[in-house]
């Protein structure tokens, strides 16, 4: 139990903190990754921690389907639907995107899994969140009709409630790092929907933890410590925290969000190489490769100093580099891996 809420404990925590000998020789930093990504069920990733708390407020409410939102290639759709599958209950997926042209990565294990996804097709006219608002209602509509009870669930698990994962996540850092005699750490963690930042960052607050969060925005934001900071105030009257934060506490970089969300970007996928040489740890195109791309942007720039510690936070998303737009370049620069003799 976190701040009065239960969970339904199904990962096989703690997950490893690994460090990284080669690349912190190469980059004359100290960096350990926070190994997010070999959490169970589904292929792994950050969203599980979340749907601990998600999936016990839906049972406790009587759900018994779970609908969420995100793009075609949701990862945290694919674990909606893989908690689902797990614990007997039904899900969907709706995301206002168009037919990737190909049933692969996140929507193939979608599939496989059993969780259906409705792509809402725009109609230029409405915005797409009028359209996703709309097709939420007749999707719930429709399965209430045949006698489920939905449990809706934000973009990325992302609402008061889910942030009780990463508030989990930091006090499972807390005791890792003091076991292992490390001191003065920087965590980095990606943003996206947030609730992964934002649940470390009110847990380092609230339990003093001896932690500097940095975020690495892995798309263009208009104000992203104001933002961090509604949604601080948010989660502080829904758990009464006892702590109040100030937009300059929140250290959300936005120089390594490269254009665009989900964009394939050569130095990104570079830092996926190097990362899959050096530590044969693999990345993904979205998320995690950003993320890294930004921790040796900030070693170079000096904004990571040279033996600092620095704790990644490896959030899962493999399965985008089997999305198609990320896949063809890939081929394009691996080709010559392949050598038919
Ligand atoms: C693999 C992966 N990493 C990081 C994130 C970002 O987490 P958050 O949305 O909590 O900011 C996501 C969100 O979809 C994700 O799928």
């Amino acid at each position: 139990m976190t701040l009065g809420r239960e969970k339904i404990h199904f990962l096989n925590t703690p997950t490893p903190l690994t460090h990284l000998s080669g690349i912190s020789e190469d980059l004359g930093i100290d960096l350990y990754l926070k190994r997010d990504d070999l959490t169970d069920f589904g292929t792994g990733g950050n969203k599980l921690r979340k749907l601990e708390y998600l999936v016990k407020d839906a049972m406790d409410q009587g759900a018994t389907m779970l609908l969420t939102v995100g793009g075609a290639q949701t990862n945290h759709g694919r674990l909606t639907g893989a908690v689902a599958a797990k614990y007997g209950l039904k899900a969907a997926i709706v995301a206002v995107d168009p037919y990737p042209g190909e049933i692969s990565a996140n929507l193939l294990l979608d599939g496989i899994m059993g969780c259906p996804v409705y792509l809402v097709q725009q109609d230029g006219v409405h915005t797409d969140g009028e359209l996703q608002a709309a097709a939420v209602a007749k999707v719930t509509a429709e399965w209430e009709a045949k006698g489920e009870k939905v449990y809706f669930i934000p973009v990325g698990g992302s609402n008061e409630l889910g942030i009780l994962g990463y508030y989990d996540c930091a006090l499972e850092l807390a005791s890792q790092t003091k076991e292992m005699g490390l001191t003065d750490v920087r965590i980095v963690s990606t943003v996206g929907s947030m609730g992964t930042y934002m649940g470390l960052a009110a847990a380092i607050k609230n339990e003093n933890l001896p932690f500097h969060l940095t975020g690495i925005s892995i798309m263009p934001r208009k104000d992203a410590a104001g933002e961090a900071l509604e949604y601080y105030n948010r989660a502080k009257a829904f758990h009464h925290l006892p702590e109040t934060m100030t937009a300059d506490e929140f250290d959300v970089n936005c120089d390594y969000e490269y254009g665009a969300y989900n964009n394939p970007v050569r130095e990104v996928r570079e830092a996926i190489y190097y990362m899959g040489r050096r530590e044969a740890i693999i990345l993904d195109p979205c998320y995690t490769g950003k993320t890294f791309a930004a921790i040796m942007g900030l070693t170079k720039e000096g904004i990571i100093r040279q033996g600092e510690k620095v704790i990644m936070i490896h959030t899962g998303g493999i399965p985008g580099i089997y999305t198609r737009h990320h896949r063809e370049e890939m081929e394009k620069e691996l080709k010559d891996y392949i050598h038919i003799i």
